[in-house]
């Protein structure tokens, strides 16, 4: 069968499949079965009502319980990957017959140790609180010239024209790309999100691999310069690394681009709707624009960007009364984690500088806890901080569409009015 015809059948028949055990209520076929626009809350705690490990009919175990996401996360008897029985190479895409670079399959986003804690070595410095003190500047700067591109409008998209900006360009200055064009990477990172959820067509699949391949083009280019010219980025240490591959580099630096941007854009969309969504909070924040550092954290815990990640058992393993068979993935719900009402007070309630607010695994936890965690805090914050102090008045001027992704959480598109408008009709006309 012809590979076009044969992956658009297989597509079909997972699709058929998913939403026939979704009818009959498997919790793993609901979440996957629904639009990845609608709210995924009441599927989460329709899993947690099941017990602490829910076992569903499509060959994989789910769990909503913070304790035992946690656990599993630091537990060195589960891996990202289903050890040795994994090569990128066999689910590789190959494109004018050359190999592409897989960056969430090849990265050490999943690389079991000791891949993994050798690949993360090599970046851990600019991470360090010394090197954050360093990109603070940075941060500042990007976030008030960005600002400043979209004061004197009356309306913006808070996603396109400020949100999905600031990261690109923040990480674009760690890395050394020179002049980065956010809207080149805004759609290799969307590509490689939505494909994240498991591709649902061949237009996404065609997408994917286009994506992929400018990439990759883009970061050899990137390569190559940085070993004729080397500056005081991530991008020129890695170079001088002589025992790094080409995939290494290339997986690595795409891992920081698409890491760190795509969960930061959704960190401040996020932030913003729910400062939006809740008048005490944003008079507060109006009034102590410090206050934007507990608002990020509330936002990371409530709703945050990474709804969920798996983990595989490296052989059989019991979890609590049920045995897991080795390599069997394990869903670990963290946005549902972040509810547990085991751990959090109220769980469901938007309550910025709550005593157990940095309980929340956001950002994952054990060898694979995020690295940018802190940079992507201090983006967040001073987003928030410079969106506040700049637009007291900001508010929603239009339908915010939800990014097509379960895995990550957030708007594609969210008009906001800067309060400018002293005729109301310009907003109207936008609603
Ligand atoms: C709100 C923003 C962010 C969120 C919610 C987030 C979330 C996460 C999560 C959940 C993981 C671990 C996944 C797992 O355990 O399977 C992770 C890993 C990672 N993140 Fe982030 N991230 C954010 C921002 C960033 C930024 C700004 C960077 C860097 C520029 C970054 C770089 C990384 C890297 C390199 C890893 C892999 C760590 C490892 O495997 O050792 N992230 N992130």
């Amino acid at each position: 069968m012809p590979s076009t015809v044969k992956n658009a059948t297989l597509l079909f028949l997972g699709r058929t499949v998913v939403r026939a055990q979704a009818l009959l209520g498997d919790p793993a076929a609901r979440l996957f079965g629904m639009s990845p626009a609608r709210d995924p809350y009441p599927a989460y705690e329709s899993v947690r009502e099941r017990g602490p490990l829910v076992k569903s009919r499509m060959g994989l175990y789910l769990t909503a319980s913070h304790e035992l996401c946690n656990s599993l996360l630091r537990d060195p008897g589960f891996g990202t990957l289903p050890a040795g029985e994994f090569s990128p190479v066999d689910s590789a895409a190959y494109v004018g017959g050359r190999r592409l670079v897989n960056p969430v399959e090849e990265s050490f986003l999943v690389l079991n140790p000791p891949d993994h804690t050798r690949l993360r070595r090599l970046v851990a410095p600019w991470f360090t609180p010394r090197g954050l003190r360093e990109q603070a500047a940075t941060v500042a700067r990007v976030v008030e010239e960005y600002l400043d591109e979209v004061a004197g409008r009356p309306t913006f998209d808070l996603v396109g024209d400020f949100a999905a900006r600031v990261p690109i360009q923040v990480v674009a200055d760690l890395l050394g790309v020179p002049g980065a064009d956010h809207r080149s990477f805004a759609r290799w990172g969307s590509a490689l999100v939505n494909a994240l959820d498991g591709v649902r067509d061949l237009g996404e699949l065609r997408a994917l691999h286009n994506g992929l391949r400018e990439f990759e083009a883009f970061l050899d280019d990137l390569i190559a310069h940085r070993r004729a010219h080397p500056g005081d980025d991530i991008v020129s240490a890695l170079v001088k690394h002589e025992d790094l591959t080409r995939e290494d580099l290339i997986a690595t630096t795409e891992l920081l681009l698409v890491a760190g941007f795509e969960t930061t854009v959704n960190l401040i969309g996020n932030s913003v709707l729910a400062v939006l969504a809740h008048p005490e909070v944003r008079e507060r924040l109006v009034e102590d624009p410090d206050h934007a550092e507990a608002v990020v954290e509330e936002t990371l815990r409530l709703d945050p960007p990474v709804q969920y990640t798996v983990r595989f058992p490296f052989k059989s393993t019991k979890i609590g009364g049920t045995w897991v068979p080795k390599g069997t993935p394990v869903m670990l719900l963290l946005a549902a984690a972040n509810r547990d009402p085991a751990v959090f007070a109220d769980p469901h309630r938007f309550t910025p500088g709550r005593a157990d607010g940095r309980e929340h695994l956001a950002f994952s936890s054990g060898i694979h806890y995020c690295l940018g965690a802190g940079l992507a805090r201090m983006e967040g914050a001073a987003a928030l901080r410079g969106l506040f102090r700049r637009f007291p008045d900001l508010r929603a001027a239009g339908r915010v569409r939800r990014r097509p992704s379960r895995v990550i959480r957030g708007a594609a598109r969210f008009p906001v009015s800067t309060g400018l408008a002293k005729d109301r009709s310009i907003v109207e006309t936008i609603r």
